[in-house]
């Protein structure tokens, strides 16, 4: 393929990444009414919302041409940015290699090799996450012809936030006569904070924007790699360079358990069978409602569904503890709000 065919190509999925619908969750907590938004990134092309970063990058790298067709993609991740990657890479006719911690789930594994790219795993020993992208930074230095999509340092990653979900997000809740309080997502890379935190530091500057970590390891407040956790894909042991904590409110920091037991209760009461981030961001949007009041406008990320996570912990029983709040979540109907139509 020429890069003008690449170009074209990456136009064409575009059709089916992004302009994803926003929900309107309503719910009781012990009790107390109120709503949460969350638009629905489990319906991308390939199951999760890292479609539109990669996406994102790979246009941006043919656009400055920085990408030649014959590259091989080689990029560190934690399962869903080797899907994406994969997905794309196949359809423009890249090599894919992706790099990543030998403790992800097998479905992950087994999809993204489901495309026809390498997986090569990375054990606690080898350093795990922080060990996977040392190796790639090394292995870029002896190897040519590779493309390295970098998703924690890249700006393109940031960008397919600011100018895609937050504008969505915004332009949805516009169509209703809304305007959003405050947004909160989980960080992986810190795109989708980022990028939607910028978008709404410009339009609705009074808005809270606050990134989620796992209470088990809360790396974003303490700075350093603390902990370990069961929400995959986010916190990863170290904070990404897109990441600028100044333009951020506090982190909220949600149980790896109790998101467990919110995705369950999205599955079981709405039919919305989500991963285990999601009810960690649901939670997150439900405790900054908390603060805010009933009738706030909070709103959040889906960011893929359950069926990578078939072989965790979000298919067994759950035990309780006193401080959850998803046992007092009582969800009593969502409604739908379109996608905008493309530009
Ligand atoms: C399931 C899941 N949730 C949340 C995130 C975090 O998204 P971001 O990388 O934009 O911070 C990721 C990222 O890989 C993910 O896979």
């Amino acid at each position: 393929m020429l890069p003008t065919d690449c170009r074209r190509t990456l136009g064409k999925l575009s059709a089916l990444i992004g302009h994803t619908p926003l929900l309107e969750l309503c719910y009781t907590h012990d009790g107390v009414p109120g709503r949460i938004f969350a638009k629905c990134e489990q319906m991308n092309l390939t199951g999760s919302i890292k479609d539109r970063m990669a996406l994102s990058i790979l246009d941006h790298a043919y656009r400055e041409g920085l990408i030649q067709p014959d590259d091989t993609i080689i990029e560190v991740t934690s399962g869903n940015t080797g899907i994406a990657f994969a997905a794309l890479g196949a359809a423009l006719g890249h090599r894919v290699e992706i790099y990543m911690p030998d403790w992800m789930s097998r479905e992950r594994v087994d999809i993204i090799r489901s495309y026809g790219a390498t997986v090569v795993p990375v054990t606690r020993e080898a350093g795990g996450f922080v060990g996977a992208l040392r190796l790639v930074d090394e292995l870029a230095d002896t190897r040519s012809h590779v493309f390295l999509p970098l998703q924690f340092a890249n700006q393109a990653n940031v960008d397919a936030h600011r100018l895609g979900t937050g504008v969505e997000l915004t332009q949805q809740l516009a169509s209703e006569g809304l305007r959003p309080d405050a947004f909160v997502a989980g960080v992986g890379t810190g795109g989708t904070i980022m990028g939607v935190g910028l978008h709404l530091r410009k339009t609705h500057p009074l808005a809270r924007v606050h990134p989620v970590e796992p209470a088990e390891s809360p790396v974003l407040s303490t700075g350093c790699k603390v902990g370990t956790h069961r929400i995959q894909g986010i916190s990863d042991e170290f904070i990404p360079a897109i990441v600028d904590l100044s333009l951020l409110d506090r982190p909220i920091p949600v149980s790896d358990g109790d998101s467990i037991l919110m995705a369950q209760k999205l599955a079981a009461s709405l039919g919305l069978a989500v991963g285990i981030s999601s009810g960690c961001n649901f939670l997150a949007a439900l405790a900054v409602q908390k603060e805010l009041g009933p009738n706030s406008i909070v709103a959040t990320v889906f960011s893929d569904d359950n069926k990578k996570y078939l072989s965790t912990g979000l298919l067994q029983s759950e035990p309780l503890r006193d401080h959850y709040l998803s046992p007092g979540v009582q969800l009593k109907s969502l409604r739908v709000i379109a996608a905008p139509r493309p530009a």
